[in-house]
């Protein structure tokens, strides 16, 4: 076995009605003032006035901004850091879904790191050197993992582009998850954030890079989503769900961090940087087709994932068996009406040329379970065009 480091600092606090806590968080973190980032829509929602008021009734001050969007751009980030520098909080708490959370993440760098975001995302010539603005994660969603996760993820309008910033020392000091947040969260977010947790733990279980540690997680978080996705969406109400989908979307989170990642979120970052298609959608509409193109790379792995997502993989040969990982997928990604083919997402053979340039320069191409050349990315859309497995 190869040597590996796994890493895992943040403090997760997980339990049904638990952000209520926040203000008590706040306080043994010795913070004097925390700094809210929110979307428009939590903005006007009854659960802001709640986090500010258990914030403010632990005697911590409390300033909530509810400007960030989806997909934050560099010259968002840009602007909110400058607004929190000038707030002098010392604790920020991010509230939402991944996009919020990864902006809250690059506003945390520039309280310590001078200039501009650009220059510490990938490429961008700087690097994270110091501790950054400790960060709260409450995630409002059930799928990226942003809550214990080392990167955040920014759009470069400019170039049409997705990067990170990526840092061991921006990973949220604490994820405080609590399920009831997700309860009214709309069926297509629950299946599209469902399906990015799903790409994270099977990338991640399948990576060159993976290890026990984050082979645990992510075969459990498979097991978890297989099981909970499907009611999750058909019935929102339903806390055992919820609750088993914000545990998976949490390891599948810890398991990506160092596991790594693979062509799915290469592809699906440089469509969302061209098309801005939302995550999780992206990765949605991608993941059977890749992995259809990658099951060969570990049989063995293939074949796990098959039998965590419930398949009989009893009497099956080895090929069989992986591949029935690839037929699970696309039949979950159909029963829970996520859009399951290019044309679905208005994506055509035409655009082709950036996303298989986009996905070429994704730095974590190197670890996918297949070495991929530029024609195999292109056999992936084609398959993903037709929509088929
Ligand atoms: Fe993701």
């Amino acid at each position: 076995m190869k040597d590996f480091v796994f890493r895992m600092p943040t403090k997760v606090i997980f339990g049904l009605g638990k952000s209520k806590e926040i203000g008590n968080i706040c306080v043994e973190m010795g913070a004097k003032k925390a700094f809210v980032l929110t979307g428009p829509n939590i903005g006007k929602s009854k659960l802001l006035v709640e986090i500010k008021e258990a914030i403010e009734a632990s005697g911590v001050e409390c300033v909530a901004y509810d400007k960030t969007a989806a997909d934050p751009s560099v010259e968002l980030v840009d602007e909110v850091a400058a607004v929190v520098r000038a707030s002098k909080a010392d604790v920020l708490v991010a509230l939402g879904g991944g996009s919020p959370i990864d902006l809250a993440k690059a506003v945390s760098v520039l309280q310590t790191h001078k200039g501009s975001v650009r220059e510490y995302m990938f490429g961008g010539g700087k690097s994270v050197t110091k501790p950054v603005m400790p960060l709260i994660a409450i995630p409002t969603t059930a799928g990226t993992g942003s809550e214990v996760s080392a990167a955040s993820v920014i759009t470069d309008t400019k170039n049409k582009i997705k990067l990170s910033v990526t840092h061991d020392n921006i990973i949220p000091k604490v994820a405080l998850v609590d399920p009831l947040l997700h309860v009214g969260m709309p069926p297509l977010i629950t299946a599209s954030t469902g399906m990015d947790a799903l790409t994270h733990a099977i990338e991640s279980y399948t990576s060159l890079n993976a290890e026990p540690i984050s082979d645990a997680l992510g075969i459990h978080a498979i097991k978890l989503i297989g099981e909970n996705l499907r009611t999750a969406v058909a019935n929102g109400q339903n806390l055992e769900a919820r609750t088993n989908m914000a545990i998976a979307a949490l390891i599948a989170g810890a398991a990506f961090v160092n596991g790594g990642l693979g062509v799915v979120h290469g592809i699906a970052q440089a469509l969302g940087g061209l098309h801005h298609t939302a995550h999780g959608i992206a990765n949605g509409v991608i993941l059977p087709y890749a992995m259809q193109r990658n099951y060969v790379g570990n049989l063995a792995k293939f074949k796990d994932i098959a039998a965590a997502l419930g398949e009989n993989v009893e009497g099956l040969s080895a090929r069989e068996a992986a591949y029935a990982s690839v037929e699970a997928v696309h039949e979950l990604l159909l029963d829970i009406q996520a859009p399951a083919s290019l044309p679905d997402i208005g994506v055509s053979r035409e655009d082709f040329g950036p996303i298989i340039e986009g996905t070429m320069g994704f730095r974590l191409l190197a670890i996918n379970p297949c070495k991929l050349i530029e024609k195999d990315i292109e056999g992936i859309l084609e398959a993903a065009l037709l929509g088929e497995v």
